[in-house]
């Protein structure tokens, strides 16, 4: 084989999708002066809501701030436990401390990376009220089963959608089989971006009218357009409500992204094929496993290294692609490793085999939509000629 020729231009992990289209919507957005939540935000809820196939779509600043709403709004609080993955940002497990729930962790099914349905079942006591499942990277969750699972204990489910914009259980969008809420992610590396910005949907109304109530400082009524002829300056101030609304320019932004989602989508899942095909063929790493029930988002493309195969282990195997000018991430150290877990709660190594050991194997790749033929490519070449230079 040919010796490994190292390209000199770095290939950056996450490179957002942006175009003109979206530089003139912003453009037009500060023009027309109204750049708090407005019109512009309206729509996108709309749009948003109709893609995803929910009844109500609200608009927040981040994810992190839907999924904490999303159990405001179901009135979880102390006493109560909520049973969320380890394989998953921190924020999905902070906010259910920040409503002063407990969270429990049930660990991941080793094939998929998301949440094991039996894992929850085992964690469930009287205290629990809910259940925080990760589409994790833009796979799905089992959805059926854990649905059955919050009907025979009366959970209520709060879908943490922020990787799976794009992502479908058994042929419809997630965000279509609601039982409780799904929360997005609009963050700058997500496949659809506002920059920074998030969406909780829901079919419910009394969730949708509460979770406006609580996004938007607890005002009694959707006081946006209070300065508008015929508005009201009247309101009351019914909870203790956080400042978590999206603003105009964001959504100006994301009406822009939602418009072109599909051709950013296919150009994904373009290069998420090539890569599955690829990688199938070289034993030291395995590519993601993806059940029938689930269309992929591919917002991230994570491979695990097999360590039994190589001379090194995965923190190496991430210096190696650096050398060859690859940008790579991990995702996720598991947040029951995190110190103010450990200390909080007393996790120790072994209480969670399923997501240690994905963790210690895992790789994120790059994987957007302006990444080019040749770059997508030179990085299977890339981790081909690492896995022959440190095979066994
Ligand atoms: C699984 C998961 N949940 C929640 C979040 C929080 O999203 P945001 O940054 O929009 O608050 C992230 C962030 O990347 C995430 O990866």
């Amino acid at each position: 084989m040919d010796q490994f020729k190292v390209r000199e231009k770095f290939i950056s992990y996450n490179v957002p999708d942006l175009t003109e289209k979206e530089v003139e919507a912003v453009d037009g957005t500060i023009r027309s002066h109204w750049v708090a939540k407005g019109p512009r935000t309206a729509k996108f809820e709309e749009e948003f809501a109709k893609r995803v196939g929910a009844k109500h779509a609200v608009a927040m600043n981040s994810c992190t701030a839907a999924l904490h709403v999303a159990l405001l709004s179901n009135d979880i609080g102390p006493g109560d436990e909520v049973i969320t993955t380890p394989m998953t940002f921190a924020s999905t497990a902070n906010t259910i401390i920040h409503v002063g729930a407990k969270p429990v962790f049930a660990d991941i099914d080793y094939k998929t990376g998301c949440i094991d349905p039996d894992e929850i079942e085992k964690k469930i006591t009287p205290k629990t009220k809910a259940v925080v499942p990760v589409h994790y990277s833009g796979q799905v969750c089992d959805l059926d089963r854990i649905y059955s699972i919050a009907d025979k204990h009366s959970l209520f489910v709060s879908e943490d959608a922020a990787h799976a914009i794009g992502s479908s259980y058994k042929g419809r969008p997630i965000g279509s089989h609601l039982k409780g809420t799904a929360s997005y992610s609009f963050y700058a590396t997500k496949n659809l971006t506002t920059g920074e910005g998030g969406m909780l949907v829901t079919d419910d109304d009394e969730i949708d009218a509460k979770a406006r109530i609580w996004a938007g400082q607890g005002m009694s009524h959707n006081a946006w357009n209070r300065y508008a002829k015929g508005g009201t300056w009247k309101y009351d101030i019914c909870e203790p409500g956080f400042k978590y609304n999206m603003f105009d320019i964001q959504a100006a932004l994301g009406l822009v992204q939602l418009s072109r989602l599909d051709e950013m989508q296919a150009k994904r899942k373009k290069i998420a094929e090539k890569y599955q095909r690829e990688f199938a063929k070289i034993d030291a790493v395995e590519p993601p496993f993806v059940p029938g029930y689930a269309t992929h988002s591919w917002h991230l493309y994570i491979i695990r290294i097999v360590p039994e195969l190589l001379t090194i282990d995965r923190d190496r195997f991430i210096v190696e692609l650096n050398k060859r000018n690859v940008g790579t991430s991990v995702h996720f150290i598991p947040v029951t490793s995190m110190s103010y877990y450990t200390k909080r709660y007393g996790f120790k190594k072994g209480d969670f085999p399923n997501s240690e050991k994905h963790f210690d194997r895992i790789i994120s790749l790059p994987l957007y939509p302006s990444l080019t033929d040749e770059e997508t490519d030179y990085i299977i070449d890339a981790v081909r000629d690492i896995v022959k230079k440190y095979h066994k």
